[in-house]
């Protein structure tokens, strides 16, 4: 409660950003600079992702089987996106044979899932799911809340366009920093 507040324009802090962002480039495996620290939940940067990157009547397929596919798919309807859903049982994971057929069926702007799904444990495989979104041209977007800091996450080689992630659960760092990466190739 002493230690003198840091201003948000102050230099150390800055300087603090600058060094959050570098370690985050790190542990998301990604050259991308639009590495942005932000302050606030983990449905806070949920919403900053999509608030920033989708637009009315976007059309956004969103995988879910489990209790946060559901949330993004609420978060996303609340912006006016047009949300397609695939659905499995809850823990299970999608194939990138039923991800393919879901892409053939829908014509997207935006591919979006959970990489680690809280509510079930489960962990959805992200190899080649970048390379397929590509292929169709929509982005692939993804929650890395519950993986970040557990386990090996690659953005880059993954090829994944947008990702966001909470520093409270796996880091352990208590409800102060979100993070969000906006990888989109558009910036
Ligand atoms: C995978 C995932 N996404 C999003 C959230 C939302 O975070 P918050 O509860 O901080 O709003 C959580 C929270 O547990 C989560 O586990």
């Amino acid at each position: 409660m002493k230690t003198t507040q840091l201003g948000h324009l102050d230099p150390v802090f800055l300087a603090l950003i600058d060094e959050i962002q570098s370690l985050l480039r790190y542990v998301w495996q990604t050259e991308n600079p639009h590495t942005i620290a932000v302050s606030g939940t983990g449905t806070a940067v949920m919403e900053a992702t999509l608030a920033n990157t989708v637009e009315l009547e976007d059309v956004v397929l969103i995988c879910v089987a489990g209790y946060f596919g559901n949330h993004l798919v609420d978060m996303a309807g609340r912006y006016g996106v047009d949300v397609r859903t695939i659905t499995k049982p809850w823990g299970q994971v999608f194939s990138l044979h039923e991800i393919s057929r879901a892409l053939e069926a829908h014509k997207l702007g935006t591919l979006a899932l959970v990489h680690a799904e809280t509510s079930t444990g489960a962990r959805q495989p992200l190899e080649e799911m970048g390379e397929l979104c590509h292929k169709y041209g929509i982005l692939l977007l993804v929650d890395t809340v519950t993986s970040l800091g557990g386990i090996p996450i690659f953005l880059d080689d993954w090829g994944v366009d947008l990702a966001y992630s909470w520093s409270q659960i796996i880091v352990g760092v208590k409800k102060v920093w979100v993070v969000l990466l906006v990888h989109h190739p558009l910036l």
